[in-house]
C-alpha cells in the first residue's frame, strides 16, 4: 500500500525544516506519495485563508499530515484564526501527544523518558470567553466523553508502548467540578482496565516534581490547558525546541508537527535544526504502524547528536543541510 501523506510546510523555517523532514522520510524507503499544500500566515496574505478548504480536504484524504509551523500575529486581524487549532478542530485531533527522553548531549539530565498525553479538544481552550466590563470569563468545559476517550487513548499507548505507569494531573481539590469530572472518568476507565500502574497529582505538585524529579514520571494524562504547560516544561528535558516533536491525533486523522513555531529571527538562513521536524516524521513513521522504521530514524537523530553535528541552537556551527545529510547517511 502506497501511504498518503500531506506536507504542510507553512511559514518561517517550516519551509527549511520539512523539506528537510521529507527527505528523511524518502530515504526510510517508505512507499509513500507526498503532496504540499499550503498553510498560515504567507497563505492567509496570498490567497485570504490560512487554513484553505483545498488543504483540510487533502489533510482529511491522507494518511497523516507533517506541519512545519504558522506564524501567527499578536494583533486581532479580520478573517485569520489559527489555522492549527482549525485543523485541530475540523479532523477532531483530541490527542496531543509529546514523547520527552534524555538526549545524547552533554550535560544532559540522565534516565528521563516521559509521555506527555494532553487531552486538546475541550478544557480552558473551548474559545468560551467574554467581557463583562472589567470582568472577564473563560468557560471550562470537560465532558465525560472527552475525559473517557482521552483516557483510553492513553491506555492503548501505554500498552503499545510498554509504559508502566500512568500519572493523572488535575487540580480537583479546588476545581471539585471540571478537574472532578477528570479524574472521576478517569479513573473509572483506568481501574476497569486494571493491569496499569496509576497515581494522580495535583497539578502545582506535578509542576514541581517535573522540574525536581522528571525521572519520576512515565506518562501523564491531563486536560488542555495543564498539557499545554507541562508538555513545554517537560520538553526542556529532552533538549529544547530544537529537538522537541509531537503528534495531534484522533480517529479520523493525524497531524505531526515540531513544537517550535516559524523563528522568524533565523528564517531562511539554513540554520534552522532540521532534528524536531525529523523527530515528527518519526512519530508519523510510528503513527502509520511502520515503527521499526521509525526507530531507525530516531537512532540516526541520536548518532548525528553523538557526533556533534549541531546546529546553532545546540552550540554547534552546522547548518539545516548539514544534520540533515548527517541523518540520512546514518540511514544508508
Ligand atoms: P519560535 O519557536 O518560533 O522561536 C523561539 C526561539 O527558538 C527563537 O529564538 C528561534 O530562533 C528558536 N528556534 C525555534 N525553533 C528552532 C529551530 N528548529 N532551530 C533553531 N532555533 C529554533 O517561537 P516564537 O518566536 O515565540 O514565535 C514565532 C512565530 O511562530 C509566531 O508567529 C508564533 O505565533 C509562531 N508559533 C507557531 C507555532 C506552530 O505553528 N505550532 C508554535 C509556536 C509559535
Ligand atoms: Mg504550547
Amino acid at each position: 500500500m502506497t501511504y498518503q501523506i500531506v506536507l504542510l510546510p507553512g511559514d518561517g523555517i517550516g519551509q527549511e525544516v520539512i523539506p528537510a523532514a521529507h527527505a528523511v522520510l524518502e530515504a526510510t524507503g517508505l512507499d509513500a506519495h507526498f503532496a504540499t499544500w499550503p498553510i498560515g500566515w504567507d497563505c492567509f496574505e496570498r490567497e485570504g485563508a490560512a487554513l484553505p478548504t483545498e488543504t483540510l480536504a487533502a489533510v482529511r484524504g491522507a494518511d497523516a499530515a507533517l506541519l512545519g509551523a504558522v506564524s501567527s500575529p499578536s494583533r486581532r486581524v479580520a478573517g485569520y484564526t489559527s489555522p492549527v487549532v482549525g485543523l485541530r478542530r475540523a479532523l477532531d485531533l483530541y490527542a496531543c501527544v509529546r514523547p520527552v527522553r534524555t538526549p545524547p548531549l552533554p550535560g544532559a539530565r540522565p534516565n528521563v523518558d516521559m509521555v506527555v498525553v494532553r487531552e486538546n479538544s475541550e478544557g480552558l481552550y473551548v474559545g468560551q470567553e467574554e467581557r463583562q466590563g472589567d470582568t472577564a470569563i473563560a468557560r471550562r468545559v470537560i465532558t465525560r466523553h472527552g475525559s473517557s476517550r482521552i483516557t483510553g487513548w492513553a491506555l492503548r499507548y501505554a500498552r503499545q508502548h510498554n509504559r508502566r505507569r500512568i500519572t493523572l494531573v488535575h487540580k480537583a481539590n479546588v476545581l471539585r467540578e471540571t478537574c472532578g469530572l477528570f479524574r472521576e472518568t478517569a479513573l473509572e476507565v483506568l481501574v476497569e482496565a486494571g493491569v496499569m500502574e496509576v497515581d494522580e497529582l495535583l497539578i502545582d505538585t506535578a509542576a514541581y516534581q517535573l522540574v525536581r524529579a522528571p525521572e519520576r514520571f512515565d506518562m501523564i494524562v491531563t486536560t488542555n490547558l495543564f498539557g499545554d504547560i507541562l508538555s513545554d516544561a517537560a520538553s526542556a528535558w529532552g533538549g529544547g525546541l530544537g529537538l522537541a516533536a509531537s503528534a495531534n491525533l484522533g480517529e479520523h486523522g493525524a497531524v505531526l508537527e515540531p513544537v517550535h513555531g516559524s523563528a522568524p529571527d533565523i528564517a531562511g538562513r539554513g540554520i534552522a535544526n532540521p532534528l524536531a521536524a525529523i523527530g515528527a516524521a518519526a512519530l508519523l513513521l510510528d503513527h502509520l504502524g511502520e515503527s521499526e522504521r521509525g526507530e531507525r530514524v530516531r537512532q540516526a537523530v541520536d548518532a548525528t547528536l553523538r557526533a556533534g553535528v549541531w546546529t546553532p541552537d545546540l552550540g554547534g556551527t552546522a547548518t539545516t543541510a548539514d544534520v540533515t545529510n548527517y541523518v540520512i547517511a546514518q540511514l544508508a
